[in-house]
């Protein structure tokens, strides 16, 4: 079989977290790795979705250029999926020329077709910024729930997508203004032109998951309806066309042709230029998407009506798409800190612990929820537990009484034959669940093969054997090894690297995801075995909680924080801080870096001499509000009274004085608490 994997792209502003795990980062490698274990020839692509306003609103942000934080995402997620051991063929990006060819391309096909026109409509323009606002540079008040700060894309609060003009009193995210509405146009993509085909294609997609079709058919239902694919925008993929420079492609439209181009690049790099051929225009190749649901039309709808009008190309055969995963009960939430990335939670725990524990709380049919204790309690007693305890049990015992793997010795009993008999079926289930795309089950089936295997050494008990009949020991403990072996391949697709240490314990060169699916069903031969290492390690809740704080940051290390004395809050009131205004500054008659300065502390005058000549010119001061420290014994510094002490925090030699919020008018002499 030959098999075209697209995995959805992650925005390029921020690094993975767990949700984008569970989501697809995970399901797709199972599915890729089973794959080709199995022989299928694989094609696994995905990449940095690096455009659209996600991206400027975190370089504005940062005051940087789009393209940095494109860039910085774009190498942190690749290396973070490379420590996850996601097996792309390639992880590309969107802001890239090849890309962007392959993109235009599309864009004039579908033109040329008749597929794309172009229109006027109304839009969103800020007069003080000068530009037309894209959906997420407008905020106001959500009309469902009522919440501020909804974008006008989607409402983060309740969740329910938005258009910007449905918003009760729209402002400009970058200035705060008051939007008016203008005339501009655009390219529209005739996407009801494809409703009739879109639904037959649909027809026979039985296969498909119930949240996909769901989402499907609600927007085949509701009558699909054009939209506009260019955006008046800079960063961005060029419309191909004289008189549109200042336009700008419409990220989604050319996000997903990433599948497309990737597959291009891919092949150019692989030094056959058209290798990519095989996965596209090949219509025995079957295509997966995989993707969290608020994807799900871009992947039904969208993308396959861009490839029907561009003609010739693949559509996706299926797209499972996950539910998501919440953190203790909430979404995660990059703006809000509520978040755990995978960077920090592979600093301290095991990769294969972090794919164990999200296949088997896969948000697959439903939401999930990662909790601390959850993902501890699944490790200790789960893979631990179970898988674990019963590799690291037999193959212990082989080496202690038969320094390897024992032969078949004495003729099967009814319980040797029944466990062989459940490998099969152990087998078979696990294969027809990964190949359905059912990853959590596919887990359990792994799991409960090794708990047969406990069971079956409880029932065998070959430490009793051992003392009365070597020979049947012998057997036993041969059966014990085929189910361990057995379990070896098994787990592969799901933990890639315990299962490549497992391998090697067992004589095995290479890696086992080089070797065939089927392999381990094969007998083994007698062979000696070095004493085995331990495969999963257990977890310390009170360690975890202790280092890890409730948003999911990991906190600061131990040491550092035991260097800080606490203070009680009766010592904080002792301080007498207020808002002071810079009144005049001086030079210091007898020192170099010091200003004399006069401030305001609320009707009362006082003298203040302090340190900033380095960092501050004497002008950029004057008429400032800043914050004092007003009962500090008065002192002479060179000479000179000083009645107080200005704050200011310093790092990396930049030196900044404190000031009350610019955008709130706080007078002199306010207390703070
Ligand atoms: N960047 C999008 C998101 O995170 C997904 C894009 S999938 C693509 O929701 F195929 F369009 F690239
Ligand atoms: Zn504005």
């Amino acid at each position: 079989m030959r098999i075209f994997i697209g995995v959805a792209w992650p925005y390029a502003n921020g690094p993975l977290h767990l949700g984008h795990v569970a989501g697809c980062y995970l399901p797709c490698d199972i599915f890729a790795r089973f794959h080709r274990m199995s022989g299928s020839e694989v094609l696994m692509v995905s990449g940095s979705d690096q455009h659209g306003t996600p991206i400027t609103v975190t370089a504005k942000s940062e005051g940087v250029e789009p393209e940095v934080i494109a860039e910085r995402y774009h190498q942190l997620n690749t290396r973070i999926l490379n420590d996850l051991g996601v097996t792309f063929d390639l992880f590309f990006q969107t802001h890239h020329p090849n890309h962007a060819e392959v993109a235009q391309d599309v864009f004039l096909r579908l033109k040329e077709n008749g597929h794309v026109y172009e229109k006027e409509l109304d839009a969103l323009y800020c007069v003080a910024c000068d530009q037309f606002l894209p959906d997420r540079y407008v905020e106001g008040e959500c009309p469902h729930c009522g919440y501020g700060d909804a974008r006008g894309d989607q409402c983060d609060n309740c969740g329910r997508p938005l258009n910007p003009d449905e918003l009760i009193d729209p402002r400009c995210k970058l200035c705060g203004a008051t939007p008016e509405i203008r005339r501009t146009s655009h390219f529209f993509l005739a996407l009801s032109g494809f409703q009739d085909r879109l639904e037959e294609w649909v027809k026979d997609k039985d296969h498909w998951r119930p949240n996909t079709m769901g989402f499907t058919r609600n927007w085949l239902n509701e009558g699909i309806r054009d939209r506009a694919i260019t955006r008046d925008l800079k960063w961005g993929i060029e419309v191909p066309l004289e008189g549109y420079e200042t336009k700008r492609i419409y990220v989604w439209f050319e996000a997903v042709i990433g599948y497309l181009s990737t597959a291009k690049e891919w092949a150019r790099r692989s030094g056959d230029e058209e290798a990519w051929k095989r996965f596209w225009q090949d219509p025995e190749c079957r295509h997966y998407y995989f993707l969290a649901k608020d994807n799900i039309p871009f992947h039904t709808i969208i993308w396959p009506a861009e490839l029907m009008g561009y003609g010739g190309l693949n559509l996706p055969y299926d797209v499972p798409a996950n539910e998501y995963l919440s953190f203790r009960g909430l979404q995660f939430s990059k703006s809000r800190g509520h978040v755990i990335y995978v960077d920090d939670f592979l600093e301290q725990f095991s990769v294969d612990a972090l794919r164990y524990y999200l296949s088997v709380n896969m948000p697959e049919r439903k939401d999930t929820d990662f909790t601390w204790e959850d993902f501890v309690a699944k490790n200790n007693n789960e893979l631990v537990g179970t898988l674990g305890n019963f590799i690291n049990r037999t193959l212990t015992f082989a080496v202690a009484n038969f320094n390897g793997i024992p032969p078949v010795a004495a003729p099967p009993t009814g319980d040797d034959d029944a466990m062989l008999a459940a490998i099969e079926k152990a087998y078979e289930l696990t294969a027809s669940a990964l190949t359905e795309c059912r990853f959590k089950d596919g887990m359990r089936e792994v799991m409960a093969l090794a708990q047969e295997g406990n069971r079956y050494l409880m029932v065998r008990e070959p430490w009793k054997l051992v003392k009365t009949d070597m020979d049947e020991a012998s057997t036993v403990v041969h059966t014990a090894c085929r189910v361990v072996k057995a379990l070896n391949y098994l787990m592969a697709p799901f933990l890639p690297h315990s299962a490549d240490r497992l391998y090697a314990m067992m004589g095995g060169e290479g890696s086992i995801h080089e070797d065939t699916w089927s392999d381990g069903l094969v007998d083994l031969e007698t062979a000696a075995m070095e004493k085995p290492e331990i495969l999963f390690n257990v977890i310390d809740l009170e360690e975890v909680l202790d280092n890890w704080d409730g948003g999911g940051e990991p906190k600061e290390p131990e040491e550092e924080k035991e260097e800080k004395e606490m203070i009680s809050m009766d010592y904080l009131n002792r301080l007498d801080l207020r808002v002071a205004e810079i009144l005049s500054v001086e030079k210091h008659p007898d020192a170099d870096k010091l200003y004399v300065m006069k401030v305001d502390i609320g009707g009362e005058e006082r003298q203040i001499v302090a340190g900033m000549k380095p960092y501050y010119q004497r002008e950029d001061m004057v008429g400032k509000k800043i914050i004092v420290v007003a009962n500090l014994k008065p002192a002479k510094l060179r000479g000179v009274k000083s009645e107080g002490m200005l704050l200011a925090a310093q790092k990396d030699g930049v030196v900044s004085m404190l000031m009350p919020d610019p955008s709130k008018e706080i007078k002199s002499g306010a207390e703070i608490h």
